[in-house]
């Protein structure tokens, strides 16, 4: 199951993802926001960020703006490793060597088509372990 999000700004490809990956089979739950009115990206990122955190969802999909609110937000949430990613190539190398567990996107920046490609390989894409465990390790070391 997979969480996702978005504020006012990542809305409308919020809702174009949401029913792609819903014809694919993937079952999602909607944190919100449910409207174009505007709102704090940082309220969706916690919600989504602590329910993937927790356990409660496999991955999240995060999407403000640029997606870059939102990421600085979802990473300050203990055990949260998400990673912005406006290309196939990042999302597939954020899974095998960073294994981040929530994807964020750039409404306002990534089209809906390549939008859709990155969403497959972040949720298909598994992580390599070995070395990058360790370098996962120190980054939740840092305090
Ligand atoms: C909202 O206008 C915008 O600031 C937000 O969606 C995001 O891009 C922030 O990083």
């Amino acid at each position: 199951m997979i969480a996702i999000g978005s504020d006012h700004g990542g809305f409308e490809l919020k809702t174009h993802i949401i029913k792609y990956l819903e014809g694919q089979g993937v079952e999602l739950f909607d944190f919100g926001t449910y409207s174009e009115d505007s709102c704090d990206y940082p309220d969706i990122a916690e919600k989504v960020a602590k329910a993937v955190s927790n356990g409660e969802y496999e991955k999240g999909i995060l999407i403000c703006g640029t997606g870059i609110g939102i990421s600085i937000a979802a990473n300050k949430v203990k055990g949260i490793r998400a990673a912005l990613c406006g290309d196939v190539y990042s999302a597939e190398m954020t899974r095998l060597h960073n294994d981040a567990n929530i994807l964020c996107l750039g409404g306002r920046v990534t089209g809906r088509e390549l939008a859709f490609m990155i969403c497959d390989t972040f949720l298909n894409e598994k992580f390599e372990g070995g070395r990058h465990q360790t370098r996962i390790d120190k980054i939740h070391a840092i305090e």
